[in-house]
């Protein structure tokens, strides 16, 4: 694999400015962002106004801690523009979630937050070393999910020569690559694999592909998957995080010189994590919920917006922003089972050390007897696995997953294509317990 690092005159200044500089931006800016949202969006107001605090209050960025939080019920609640702190007719875009578990929450951009937000993303873009000109397929899906445009912003910004093929359509993501021969993608990990596939069903080596690296965010993916990958297609494998309630694609980057977690462009978004059951924040270091607050965002400012997303916070290394851990799951997606909590990330870890498995695969879980049971259903690595080799390699991730999470589960190997395959987010859980 090719060296990718950026030079150091390429960055933003602020990448690699000193803590002092950002920590006082940071103050500047949270100050306003504050009085912005207070004085604009009604819901803060009576928030802040029900928690007897004002943003004067604000003195130091601790102080932030003594401010109530957000969460997506409340964006729910003041659907679709209630929380907008501008006049509609200066809102240049809205993105909207899917709203699969319910209403969907709508978010809002200014001119001036789509040119922030493509600075950010032409930021991350570059960290995963792409260089002005360089061509990048982009297989986010474009609409409403800001994966695709946030994507697109960005690489206008830096310059690229984008090729907007959105997701799906499979054999011709394959056919494009080799036709165009990009130098990235960018693209949900789990579809980056449905892409895999096709190199193979088409009889292309992906290692003879033209990608030099492969920008994978939108859903949890871990260091076993960014091995697999990488090998794959004898490419860098970087990871880009972000939610559309906070802007979409582009709150935090990976660089691709270390690969060492994902640094938070601490200049537009301030994090902090807490303890998920007690709200009380944590140090840095320390396992807990990431919340963020906007600090230049005029259309949607969000202050202290509940992520679910479990990771920690770690001190700057390639730049000097912050970093956060690859994120281990969402809240939400955490499965109990009897007792005790479970992440597809770590079925995912634990598939990826067992021979003769492809790496795709579900969660599917069921209450017969009343006791809850999970069973991972996955395929065979290829045809040329045989009967014997199906049932070593079901031993051996039950036997995988029981050592390393602690819990018996079922496994189904499948002949090859048996799991449904993802264009976009994957979906990892099928729960067919009783609701209720
Ligand atoms: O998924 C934005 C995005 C698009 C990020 C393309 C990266 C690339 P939402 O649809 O609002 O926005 O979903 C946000 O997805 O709270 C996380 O749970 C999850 N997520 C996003 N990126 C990552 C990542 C986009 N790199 C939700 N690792 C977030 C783990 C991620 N989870």
């Amino acid at each position: 694999m090719k060296d990718l690092t950026p030079a150091k005159d390429t960055l933003d200044p602020i990448e690699i400015a000193s803590r002092d500089e950002i920590s006082a931006l940071q103050l500047d800016r949270l100050k306003w962002s504050l009085r912005h949202a207070y004085d604009n969006v009604p819901f803060y107001k009576q928030s802040f106004d029900e928690a007897g605090v004002h943003p004067d209050d604000l003195k130091q960025l601790s102080d932030l801690s003594r401010f109530p939080f957000t969460v997506k019920t409340d964006l729910r609640d003041n659907y679709p523009f209630g929380m907008f702190a501008v006049p509609r007719d200066q809102v240049a875009r809205i993105h909207a979630s899917s709203g699969t578990t319910g209403q969907p929450t709508v978010v809002g951009y200014t001119k001036d937050d789509l040119a922030n937000w493509g600075q950010v993303v032409a930021r991350s873009l570059r960290a995963a070393g792409m260089r002005p000109g360089d061509m990048l397929h982009n297989a986010y899906g474009y609409g409403l999910f800001t994966g695709g445009l946030g994507i697109h912003l960005g690489a206008d910004a830096l310059g690229l020569s984008t090729v907007p093929i959105s997701g799906g359509m499979t054999p011709r993501q394959v056919r494009l690559i080799e036709d165009f021969a990009p130098k990235g993608i960018t693209v949900t990990p789990s579809y980056a694999l449905s892409i895999l596939d096709e190199f193979a069903k088409q009889g292309i080596d992906p290692r003879q592909s033209s990608l030099e690296v492969g920008i994978f965010g939108a859903e949890p993916w871990t260091n076993a998957m960014r091995q697999e990958i990488e090998q794959a297609f004898d490419m860098h494998a970087v990871d880009i995080y972000g939610l559309s309630e906070v802007m979409g694609p582009g709150v935090s980057m990976e660089c691709v010189e270390t690969k060492d977690g994902l640094h938070i462009w601490e200049d537009h978004f301030y994090p902090e994590i807490i303890n998920p059951e007690t709200g009380a924040p944590v140090e840095d270091g320390e396992m807990g919920e990431l919340v963020f607050t906007s600090l230049t965002k005029q259309a949607f400012p969000i202050i202290r917006y509940r992520t679910r997303d479990l990771t920690r916070l770690l001190a700057g290394t390639a730049r000097s922003m912050r970093r956060m851990e690859k994120v281990t799951g969402r809240s939400d997606d955490m499965i109990i089972l009897r007792g005790v909590n479970v992440f597809p990330t770590q079925i995912e870890e634990a598939l990826m050390a067992t021979p003769g498995l492809a790496p795709h695969f579900q969660i599917e879980l069921s209450r017969p007897d009343r006791m809850d049971q999970m069973r991972v259903l996955c395929e065979c690595a290829d045809a040329s696995v045989t009967t014997d080799a199906r049932a070593a390699a079901i031993k051996a991730l039950s036997a995988q997953i029981k050592q390393t999470v602690g819990i018996s589960v079922t496994v189904e190997v499948m002949d090859v294509g048996g799991v449904a395959r993802s264009e976009g987010k994957a979906v990892r859980i099928l729960d067919n317990r009783p609701k209720g």
